[in-house]
């Protein structure tokens, strides 16, 4: 089962939604789901702490803090997709750890070796994992995850050098830091370009939502979305856009610069964003 987003930017399209506490009516949209279902149907909840697919949606106040409420009241466990903000993307080590979130599962991946080596993980609570085993007579009852490559170890030697690097070399810091002044002229650039609506992010992941009118917030047309992506990659500057996970809202554009960016990538990927900008709006 699918529940609604929480698009701050986009919360007065939601019939009913207070727009005064959004976070908290949005995690309440996430319970009526589950009354909908029958609580006793559901076994987890899966978000992400900061979501990729649907615009880079950067979570509205009080919104965590009522989502781990929810999953305790009926006791469904809570995992984590850390696949896009794992392993420093947001600036910390986690997205969750922003929110004060306590996962019972988390699964990441391109984070991981940083895209080096093909790696993905799932890390449990003990209380989780030792559900997998909790009848020792059972020849079967243990935690099987199969693998194709299980005891390959490139991938964690990979994995383990390239945490070590993030540490060294304090990329969360220099990702925190890099992030804010990316979104500093991000911000900056949209003075410059009414077509940005919003730009938005956590770290080294952000996006900027491209509308039609700033008033109307009508969303941009995928295609000329796609028109910016395709010059900026013209200019060398690889950027991404909104891949239709929202129905009709395929109109946001999708950075996620290397964590040992400096100033001068960033202002060499917002210097691109801006000629394409002019270029494909006027
Ligand atoms: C947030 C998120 N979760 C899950 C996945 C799926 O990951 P995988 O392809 O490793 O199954 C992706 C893939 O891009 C993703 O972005």
């Amino acid at each position: 089962m699918r529940v609604p987003h929480c698009l701050e930017y986009r919360a007065y399209q939601q019939e009913g939604a207070d727009l005064e506490n959004y976070g908290e009516w949005a995690a309440d949209q996430i319970e009526k789901v589950i009354l909908a279902e029958g609580p006793d149907t559901v076994g987890g909840l899966c978000l992400e702490p900061v979501t990729a697919g649907g615009g880079v949606i950067v979570p509205p106040k009080g919104y965590w803090e009522r989502v781990q409420e929810i999953c305790k009241k009926y006791d469904i466990l809570l995992h984590i997709d850390e696949v896009v903000c794992g392993v420093g993307r947001t600036g910390t080590w986690f997205g969750y750890q922003h929110y004060g979130i306590k996962p019972d599962m988390v699964t990441m991946a391109k984070g991981v070796a940083s895209g080096y080596a093909a790696i993905a993980c799932l890390v449990t609570t003990e209380e989780v994992f030792n559900m997998f085993k909790d009848n020792a007579a059972d020849p079967m009852n243990y935690f099987r995850d199969i693998s194709t490559f299980g005891g390959c170890t490139a991938g964690p030697a990979a994995a383990i050098e390239n945490m070590r690097i993030i540490e060294d070399e304090d990329l969360l810091g220099n990702t925190a830091k890099m992030g804010d002044y990316m979104l500093d002229q991000l911000n900056a650039l949209s003075e410059k370009h009414a077509v940005i609506g919003q730009a938005r992010g956590k770290g080294l992941f952000l996006g900027a939502e491209l509308v039609k009118d700033r008033t109307t917030r009508e969303p941009m047309d995928e295609a000329k979305v796609q028109a910016v992506v395709r010059d900026c990659m013209e200019q060398g500057v690889i950027i991404g856009a909104t891949n239709r996970s929202l129905p009709g809202l395929n109109n946001t554009l999708c950075f996620s610069p290397a964590l040992i960016a400096t100033k001068d990538d960033i202002n060499q990927i917002v210097s691109a964003v801006d000629g394409a900008l002019g270029r494909v709006f006027g």
